[in-house]
């Protein structure tokens, strides 16, 4: 039989089709004993990637979820904004588990450290806005945009600080956030945090970049694992409710330092519905009971927040957007199993001049889906429905979830 695998090439990108959280973190695991590397390459903390093995629940938000498999080289890239502590809290918990990421373990020295700091100043302007303009956007309170704001200031620090003086650093940082924000910085915990890390990170602090182009002459292959998700991003999400960074494929290759030609594939990763977390515009969202059905049922709590997460139907056009600008080819339909209880599903097809939602109602199959690995079990509802977002946006159905553990999932 023929490596189902081949297709995906040398370099493959997953990126998120929606608002986050359709389970990038599980193909990323199931990809990655496949791939020499696997690599983060921009966002921060905000992103929380689960993945369940044997029953067990890992939650990755700095490292590449590929780490449990000791193989795997990871890299974290020069997009990302790095809160130190949770980096180090998230090795620490790995080698609990009995996993030791730090020997294969590859920083940027040009990924942006994101300090406490941050995050208080995060909390001060979403309060702001709340007093402002009514509602704030919902962040994750991780610090994000205020650490992307220093970089895109030229404020920010980079990693590669870590090797020289640090004091200086933060007075410079703790007069300026004064200054502009009337926070102050608690300087003594800061440096504690910096020095811990440069105790056990300095030698994994490198040129990515250089290094990545090196492995792929030798012929090495590279997974990227995109955070949050096309529908978030910074330029083509729903601003101003997005995050603060680009999270489709082309910021993901920017945040490598790939060149968009080294790529061969790109998953791209939606559920069978659709769900959102924070504010801002939702055409397709349900509230009521089914609404509740959905959440319950696919356990829709935030991995990062814990915050229950708003959930709706699938909407095409945004399926077809995000196909369009990262140019997936392939879908991975995850939570499939979800709607195994559903007698209808309805489908967003447009948005009509009122910004309500146009419907389609396509028959539900009323059946277990859970664990599913091969497309002809599937009831021929489901199969219909699958083939059905393959012909409305024209990229195959490649992979789909049955299930959280590693093994519920459908190759084709
Ligand atoms: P990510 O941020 O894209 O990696 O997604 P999250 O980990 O935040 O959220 C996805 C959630 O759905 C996690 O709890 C996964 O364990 C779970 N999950 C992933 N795929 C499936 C699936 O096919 N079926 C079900 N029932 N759960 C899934
Ligand atoms: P993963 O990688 C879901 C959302 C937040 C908020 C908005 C801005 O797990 O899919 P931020 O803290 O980034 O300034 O928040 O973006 N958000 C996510 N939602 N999954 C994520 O990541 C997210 N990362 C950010 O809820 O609405
Ligand atoms: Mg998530």
């Amino acid at each position: 039989m023929q490596n189902p695998f081949a297709s995906l090439g040398h370099v493959c990108a997953v990126i998120g089709a929606q608002w986050g959280d359709e389970g990038k973190g599980k193909v990323i695991d199931l990809l990655a004993e496949r791939f020499d590397i696997v690599a983060r390459a921009c966002g921060g903390a905000n992103a929380g990637h689960t993945i369940v093995v044997k029953g067990k629940k890992h939650v990755f938000h700095l490292l590449p979820s590929g780490a449990l498999h000791s193989n795997t080289t990871v890299v974290i890239g020069s997009g990302l904004v790095l809160h130190l502590p949770t980096l180090l809290e998230e090795i620490r918990t790995l080698k609990d588990a009995g996993i030791d990421v730090l020997p294969r373990l590859f920083i940027s020295e040009e990924a942006h450290i994101l300090f406490d700091f941050h995050k208080d100043i995060d909390a001060a302007l979403e309060e702001q806005r709340k007093v402002r303009e009514g509602k704030g956007i919902g962040t994750t309170k991780r610090g994000i945009g205020p650490a992307y704001m220093d970089k895109a200031a030229r404020s920010g620090t980079r990693m590669e600080s870590l090797r020289g003086a640090l004091t200086p650093v933060l007075a410079r940082h703790a007069e300026r956030v004064q200054r502009l924000y009337g926070v102050t910085v608690d300087q003594a915990k800061e440096l504690k945090n910096l020095e811990e890390a440069r105790a056990l990170l300095a030698e994994r602090i490198t040129d990515t970049v250089g290094m990545l182009h090196e492995r792929l002459q030798k012929d090495k292959k590279i997974l990227i694992e995109g955070a949050q998700a096309s529908l978030l991003d910074l330029d083509h999400g729903t601003y101003p409710y997005v995050t603060s960074s680009a999270t489709t494929l082309a910021g993901a290759l920017q945040g490598l330092g790939l060149p968009p030609q080294a790529l061969t594939s790109c998953i791209g990763v939606a559920k069978a519905y659709c769900t959102r977390v924070g504010e801002g515009e939702f055409a397709s969202e349900v509230t009521g009971q089914a609404g509740d059905r959905l959440r319950e049922r696919g356990g829709e709590y935030g991995s990062t927040t814990g915050r229950p997460r708003r959930c709706g139907w699938l909407s095409i056009p945004d399926l077809r957007r995000s196909a369009m600008i990262n140019g997936f080819t392939h879908w991975n339909i995850t939570k499939l199993d979800v709607l195994d209880e559903e007698a209808e599903i309805p489908v967003c097809m447009g948005i009509a001049s009122d910004g309500k939602a146009e419907w389609k109602k396509l028959p539900g199959w009323k059946t277990s889906t859970v664990g599913i690995t091969a497309f002809a079990k599937l009831p021929k509802e489901a199969q219909e429905y699958l083939q059905f977002i393959e012909q409305e946006t024209g990229v195959p159905a490649w992979l789909i979830g049955t299930g959280p553990g590693r093994e519920q999932m459908i190759v084709r």
